[in-house]
């Protein structure tokens, strides 16, 4: 793994994973980001420039693709359009950046046969009961709920298709939710700590019931890492640290940290089509390729998020007045 081009790697998650393989392998690292609302060349600060080149571009554009995939050795894709309540409002760019974007992606390296890392969500199997004993493993059938999820879900089903069709060098992982540094503040766990430094209160969609599985992104790094280097091409493998919370819990913990009284949130509209509950089970990740999450105490990294964003306020302050007029005019 000597050359990686990292898709999307101006984003939350895919910046946290530049940060973790740059410090763990002795890969260089090319990002290819757009620079979208959500991408932040700040996430990107301090990095080796021996090793760290950025490009920004558009996933869709062929030639520029073109060029960068035939200069690398491993491809790991990223970019995405990645926020579900944004996809029920305009899904359009969600159907140029997963579906197109990922297609002129995997063309580009069958044409150069490059190995190929998906990177994808456990949305794609759609949502369980809360009392379920059964988790989402390799085998769950799709069933994807929001223009989000289901254009993910496309995106998956064509990486599959040209494993078996072109032979693409490829794999796939769906994860569960990330929490940690350089998240933007549209989502959940950063958009609760940032309005409590702000004096709003918290804002839970309906009654807070609704499960997450949660997982630090270091932990989702280390596991993308294991399968470039492990994996079997044409597999898919389920990442997951058995971090089942409710999002009243969530948010309790959030007020709890932060000094507030545990009730100090409102209930606001719900999410149309809300997906009830993911939970994954990483069983064959953890035995066939030999993963195993470092992040367990999910309190402890809820307070380390907490104190990142009351650090960083520079990072966020950009985005946080208009991420919540958006809002405000959801009833949200
Ligand atoms: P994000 O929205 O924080 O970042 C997405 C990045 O992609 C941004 O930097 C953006 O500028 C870039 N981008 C968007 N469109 C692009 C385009 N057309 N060309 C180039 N760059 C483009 O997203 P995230 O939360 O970091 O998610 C990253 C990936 O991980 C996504 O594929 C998402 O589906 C997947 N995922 C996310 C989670 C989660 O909890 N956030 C969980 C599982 C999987
Ligand atoms: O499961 C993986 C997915 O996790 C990823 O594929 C997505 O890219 C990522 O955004 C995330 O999707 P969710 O919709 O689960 O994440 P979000 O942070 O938007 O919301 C988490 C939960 O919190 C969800 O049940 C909705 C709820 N919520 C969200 C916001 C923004 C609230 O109650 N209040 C809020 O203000």
């Amino acid at each position: 793994m000597h050359r990686l081009l990292v898709t999307g790697g101006a984003g939350f998650i895919g910046s946290n994973f530049v940060h973790y393989a740059l410090a763990h392998t002795g890969a260089s690292i090319t990002v290819l980001d757009k620079l979208t609302y959500a991408g932040n060349l700040a996430s990107l600060q301090g990095l080796p420039e021996d090793r760290f080149t950025f490009v920004q571009g558009d996933i869709c554009d062929s030639d520029l693709v073109d060029t960068l995939v035939q200069d690398c050795d491993v491809v790991v894709h990223y970019a995405a359009e990645s926020h579900n309540d944004n996809s029920l409002h305009d899904p359009r760019p969600f159907l140029d950046t997963n579906i197109i974007g990922t297609y002129t992606l995997i063309e580009a390296a069958r044409k150069h046969g490059k190995r190929f890392h998906h990177i994808s969500t456990d949305e794609v199997y759609g949502d369980l009961e809360l009392d379920d004993p059964e988790r989402f493993t390799e085998a769950t059938p799709y069933n994807p709920s929001s223009p989000y999820s289901s254009t993910k879900a496309g995106s998956d089903l064509l990486v599959r298709a040209w494993v078996r069709s072109f032979g693409l060098q490829a794999t796939i992982s769906n994860c569960s939710n990330n929490y940690g540094p350089y998240q933007h503040v549209e989502k959940f766990i950063p958009r609760q700590i940032t309005n409590v430094i702000d004096g709003i209160r918290p804002k839970l969609y309906g009654a807070g019931e609704n499960v997450r599985d949660w997982i630090h992104a270091n932990d989702h790094s280390s596991a993308v890492l294991t399968i470039i280097e492990k994996g079997e091409i044409g597999q898919t493998y389920l990442i997951g640290a058995d971090g089942e919370k409710n999002n009243k819990e969530v948010v309790e913990l959030i007020l709890k940290h932060m000094g507030q009284p545990a009730d100090a949130y409102d209930q606001v509209i719900d999410r149309p089509g809300h997906d009830l509950r993911y939970a994954i089970d990483s069983t064959r990740l953890r035995t066939e390729l030999g993963w195993e999450p470092k992040f367990s105490n999910f309190e402890a990294g809820i307070e380390a998020t907490i104190a990142w964003y009351r650090e960083n306020e520079a990072w966020w302050r950009p985005q946080k007045a208009e991420t919540e007029a958006k809002y405000k005019v959801q009833g949200q």
